[in-house]
């Protein structure tokens, strides 16, 4: 035991070598393979950054034709996995929905689990990425008891998505190219963020050899808390309550800087970032333009503006180095596109997928590769005695 070095939480344990995402938390920076992600997002779209962060390149022209061609092939789900959502009941919390669906992606293909095929594996990708936006928006037309619709090949990504979400059989529906800009936006800036939580979870169950449909199931369970990917939700749900609250921002400042109760600012902190998240800065210019445009006015958006500006002049907050993260402004976004609160998260895994993969390709390509399988520091009893049930 001597030997174990104890980190809780994992703050500073390096657990791979990885050439994908660089991130410095006191400057702010963020790249993919190289690549500022604002440079990502101003001149490469979703599918291409998906590209980029699985093979380590840019595409080519004709790359990218393959790559999306091979998408569009398999963005239908098997026809017998529509009565998975007819067992769910209808209040089930799509993410719940979207993890065992895509669990259940490893029963419904079983000829592409062998992970020693490198022939299999990418069409497990590939499946991966085309069917996921397909299952998401079956899981929120179950909710809302309307008929699933089919996805439309002759649509980009996001556009795709947005049909397959807002469409029904008696009204098709006219994608804003607004809206799948923005939503193309938010994909990018989420696409990967190092060995996070959910990351870190789809490496651990990968390096048992568990297929990639397995282990992406594991990581979407992982995101789904509130204290990662779920925060997004929670975010708009503390807004929508401050909102409700007369917008009064500092009883919850308050309540948060309380260590009496558990309380926190939902969409505030990050345990890399210290200084700021260059992703909230895109997402926050991003609603900025994308709520002038559409001319809305969200009473939300103002409650996260004042939310944001007492929190950072707050004392508490400075000293701790907490500031919006990724989750603060993104719900603002979803709403404008009118995505109800519970598929937020959703949204989260769909962007967070290629990175997702690309993780898990680069842990099966390291010849330095072997099951993870952290030690701990036992603090039990020492050895006792097994007293019979009758005398205890
Ligand atoms: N509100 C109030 N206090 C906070 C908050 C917050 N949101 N975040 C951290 N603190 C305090 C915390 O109580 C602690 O105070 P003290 O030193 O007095 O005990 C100090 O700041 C350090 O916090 P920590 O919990 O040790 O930090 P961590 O690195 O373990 O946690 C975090 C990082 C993101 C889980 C945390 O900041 C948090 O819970 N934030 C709210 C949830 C959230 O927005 N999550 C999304 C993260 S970004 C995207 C993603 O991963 O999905």
């Amino acid at each position: 035991t001597n030997l174990i070095t104890l980190d809780e939480g994992f703050v500073n344990t390096g657990s791979t070598r990885s050439a994908i995402t660089f991130l410095d938390g006191e400057k702010g920076v963020l790249r993919y393979r190289g690549y500022p992600i604002e440079k990502l997002a101003a001149n490469c779209d979703f599918i291409e950054t998906a590209f980029l962060l699985m093979y380590g390149e840019l595409p080519t022209a004709r790359e990218i034709e393959t790559f999306r061609s091979g998408i569009r092939e398999h963005t239908m789900i098997h026809e017998d996995m529509k009565s998975f959502y007819n067992g769910f009941p209808r209040d089930a919390h799509p993410m719940a929905i979207l993890s065992s669906v895509v669990g259940a992606l490893s029963t419904f293909y079983q000829d592409s689990l062998d992970i020693t095929d490198q022939r299999q594996v990418e069409i497990s990708i590939y499946r991966l990425l085309a069917k996921l936006p397909t299952i998401a928006a079956y899981a929120y037309k179950k909710s809302i008891g309307q008929p699933f619709m089919y996805p439309k090949n002759d649509l980009g990504y996001c556009e795709n998505f947005l049909r397959m979400m807002f469409a029904t059989p008696t009204e098709d529906y006219e994608v804003d190219p607004d809206f799948a800009e923005a939503l193309n936006l938010l994909f990018i800036v989420h696409a990967d963020h190092e060995q996070n939580c959910s990351t870190s979870t789809v490496r651990m169950v990968g390096s048992s050899n568990a297929n990639l449909f397995a282990s992406i199931s594991a990581g979407i369970s992982a995101l789904w808390g509130p204290l990662h990917g779920g925060a997004n939700e929670a975010c708009v749900n503390m807004l929508e309550q401050i909102a409700m609250d007369g917008g009064n921002v500092k009883k919850y400042v308050d309540m948060a800087k309380d260590k009496e109760n558990n309380y926190r600012l939902m969409g505030f902190g990050h345990r890399v970032y210290k200084n700021f998240d260059p992703r909230a800065t895109i997402i926050r210019s991003c609603c900025d333009k994308l709520l002038a445009k559409l001319n809305l006015d969200d009473p939300l958006f103002e409650v996260a503006q004042k939310l944001e500006e007492v929190a950072l002049k707050d004392e508490y907050f400075i000293e701790r180095q907490l500031y919006p993260n990724v989750d603060f402004y993104s719900g603002v976004i979803y709403r404008a596109l009118g995505i109800p609160v519970q598929m937020f998260t959703v949204l989260f895994a769909i962007g967070r997928l290629p990175g997702w993969i690309a993780h898990w390709r680069e842990m099966h390509a390291n010849p330095a590769f072997r099951i993870n399988r952290p030690r701990q520091i036992y603090t039990g009893c020492t050895e006792r005695e097994v007293v019979p049930v009758s005398e205890r």
